[in-house]
């Protein structure tokens, strides 16, 4: 059903302590390499949205048992070798993550496996995942969408890749694929997420991971018999955040910290953007924890933001969080210019063209090419008009966007499609009461 939301009023200052919930990438690498091994892998706070849930339910057909309690959540895989009788059907959702990484954990099931996905999923391209499985030796029904079936092979062959789209995605699903191949994988990456390579360090898997390049990282994975349980505390996501980081900076007299956030240098590109705009952004209370970096995070109200020519290296470790950064330019003094980010139209919904339009309604100039938009900031912008946001093929993000730009730049808005946001952050309306909560 769609369910519209209505806001009709800018929000009342505030300051707040909040936790979000659980980072997603961590949430489904943790289920996914959870399942290859045959001892029981606990996580708390593991993320509980739809596409963590649809990772679950894969991972179940395939023959690994889940148990959930209260803030706690079992597995116990079966093994490298995936446990299963007959021709499976796994449904992704609406998960790119899954989709893509689940196609490397099948790398070695010789049956064939058919891979379905919501609508916006089976518009997305998997010819980058696809590809280079099938240098491993996989056989596809499809090279580039969804739906597609998948035929494994007992001894894949460790590949060299160069990855060069800056995909965490495709370099995990690579990276999963190596496990089960016998010898060394090579992958020469664009930088993007490292919470796969993280994680295998953990659990002693075989990986050397060679940072020293600028734009690439080397990575080589060696093939193992077995992979040992995986214990995680998973801590708050990053990119959910990055939604109440914006509504604070351009509310006035607000403040708010958000508790124990996982700070990866590799997913904190929205931080470095927004304190070269002039955000004030602090973090408190860092530690580090399994190689992920943890921190609180406290924000201000900032006025006088500036506009920015937003440095493409940052473009990797902000991914998702454009969106709303957009909204910030929206605000700032002058021309902000984002560039090379045509990865941003391959999301749930053809985002670069999304928040041109929005920006748009809201009356702020923006031009747009094929891979970069300029955005004219309105410092002084109050709206006051009607705004109708509907058929963003219920992308999570830009309902959450339309959400932040509604409550700072005032007007009345009528957001379709609230229950996208239970793909990745089912409380962000629950969280957000509470702020307004005087
Ligand atoms: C993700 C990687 C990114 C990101 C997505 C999650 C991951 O996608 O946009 O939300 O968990 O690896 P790409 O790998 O396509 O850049």
């Amino acid at each position: 059903m769609n369910k519209i939301l209505e806001i009709n009023r800018k929000i009342d200052p505030f300051k707040k302590i909040i936790n979000v919930e659980g980072d997603k990438s961590l949430s489904i690498r943790w289920v996914l390499i959870s399942s290859l091994s045959k001892k029981k892998s606990i996580a708390l706070n593991l993320l509980k949205s739809e596409d963590v849930m649809s990772a679950i339910n894969c991972i179940k057909l395939l023959g690994s048992k889940v148990k959930f309690s209260k803030n706690k959540c079992e597995i116990i895989g079966n093994g490298l070798h995936q446990n299963y009788k007959k021709k499976l059907v796994l449904d992704a959702g609406n998960s790119g993550t899954l989709g893509r990484l689940v196609l490397g954990l099948l790398i070695n099931s010789n049956k064939k496996i058919r891979l379905i996905g919501d609508k916006s999923l089976s518009k997305r391209d998997f010819s980058r995942v696809t590809i280079p499985l099938r240098k491993f030796g996989a056989k596809f029904s499809r090279s580039k969408n969804l739906p597609l079936e998948m035929k494994g092979i007992n001894s894949p062959k460790p590949i060299n890749y160069l990855e060069k789209k800056g995909s965490a995605q495709c370099k995990s699903t690579i990276m999963l694929a190596a496990l089960k191949s016998k010898g060394v994988t090579t992958i020469k990456a664009k930088k993007s997420r490292d919470h796969t390579e993280l994680m295998f360090k953990h659990l002693k898997i075989p990986i050397i991971v060679k940072k020293n390049d600028k734009n690439f990282d080397k990575i080589k994975i060696y093939g193992v018999k077995k992979v040992g349980p995986l214990n995680y505390k998973i801590p708050g996501d990053i990119s959910s955040c990055a939604f109440f980081i914006v509504l604070t900076l351009l509310s006035k007299n607000s403040q708010l910290l958000i508790k124990n956030i996982n700070i990866n240098p590799t997913r904190i590109g929205i931080i470095k953007i927004l304190k070269m705009m002039g955000a004030y952004i602090k973090f408190l209370n860092q530690r580090s924890y399994k190689g992920e970096k943890i921190s609180d995070i406290f924000i201000k109200s900032s006025k006088n933001l500036k506009a920015i020519n937003c440095p493409v290296k940052y473009n990797s470790s902000a991914i998702d969080e454009f969106l709303v950064i957009f909204l910030v330019a929206a605000r700032s003094r002058g021309t902000s210019y984002f560039k090379d980010l045509s990865e941003l139209d391959q999301k749930e919904s053809p985002r670069l063209k999304w928040a041109s339009k929005i920006l748009k309604f809201m009356g702020i100039n923006n031009k747009l090419t094929k891979s970069s938009i300029k955005i004219v900031g309105n410092p002084n912008l109050e709206l006051k008009k009607k705004i109708s946001i509907k058929n963003f093929s219920k992308d999570h993000r830009v309902f959450m966007m339309s959400v932040v730009a509604a409550l700072t730049f005032g007007g009345k808005w009528k957001i379709n499609d609230l229950d996208s946001i239970k793909t990745s952050f089912p409380k962000f309306l629950e969280i957000l009461k509470k702020i307004k909560q005087q």
